[in-house]
């Protein structure tokens, strides 16, 4: 049984007021849900709303790290600056590879990284529009998953989290229909056994992410290999993301 995460990705919204704000307005209305609920804020935010969520079950993290452990990388941040306030970090991001030339390799520099100061990666993934249209999605979600996890064995997969977010799908409002996730999550969860076999991929978490949203996740959550939501426009709002975390199948 694998415990379903919905996470809010905030990107670049909302200063640090606007974040606790924002929290303070979640907290309650998440309180009774057993899912696993993760706010990745600004990195200015991560701290304030840290601290804002003591005690409650949220937890917070980071969108983005280097994988360096220190050096001169101006405007960088480290896997031990964010191990010293939380585990959880996104990793590969779609907009991280689009505009800040993030590529497979450096995307696998930072999951070891992220493995080796005891973090909890997720990696994404996810093809372009026309990379869908020319029917590569499987070869290019093969290619990601497979470099971003080199060197990866069954242990070091225990903290890791997957997120299949088709770019054609992030922000545009049009989702993947359930079965068109289904099919690329099912693929993944068939790599996953043919790098790390049939336990690890079992117990891997697999979450979409692409315009995901309260009348969508439902149908969603009801497929298999979908594993929970990695949420982006609607987590922004603390009634409609709760309305996500709270879904009922
Ligand atoms: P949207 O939910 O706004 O489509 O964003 C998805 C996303 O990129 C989450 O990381």
């Amino acid at each position: 049984m694998r415990t379903p995460i919905i996470a809010g990705n905030w990107k670049m919204h909302k200063t640090i007021e606007e974040a606790i704000d924002e929290l303070k307005k979640l907290q309650p209305l998440v309180k009774d849900t057993t899912n696993e609920v993760v706010i990745y804020p600004s990195f200015f935010a991560v701290k304030p709303c840290i601290d804002t969520i003591q005690g409650s079950n949220i937890s917070v993290g980071v969108q983005n790290m280097h994988f360096e452990e220190e050096g001169a990388y101006t405007g960088e941040v480290s896997p031990k600056m964010v191990g010293e306030i939380t585990r959880h970090v996104l990793i590969g991001h779609s907009e991280r590879r689009q505009y800040y030339n993030e590529t497979d390799e450096t995307v696998n520099n930072k999951m070891k990284a992220a493995i080796a100061h005891g973090l909890c990666p997720t990696l994404c993934i996810g093809e372009t529009l026309e990379q869908r249209e020319a029917e590569k999605t499987l070869e290019i979600i093969r290619t990601q998953l497979g470099s971003g996890l080199d060197g990866f064995d069954a242990d070091k997969m225990k903290d890791v989290v997957i997120a299949y977010e088709p770019i054609w799908a992030i922000g545009t409002g049009k989702t993947a229909t359930k079965e068109t996730a289904q099919e690329v999550h099912a693929n993944i969860r068939m790599l996953l056994k043919e790098l790390f076999g049939e336990e690890t991929a079992e117990k891997t978490r697999i979450l979409y992410g692409g315009s995901v949203k309260p009348a969508n996740i439902v149908e969603l959550m009801s497929m298999d290999d979908i594993d929970g939501g990695l949420i982006g426009g609607a987590s922004l709002k603390a009634d409609v993301f709760s309305d996500i975390v709270n879904f009922n199948l």
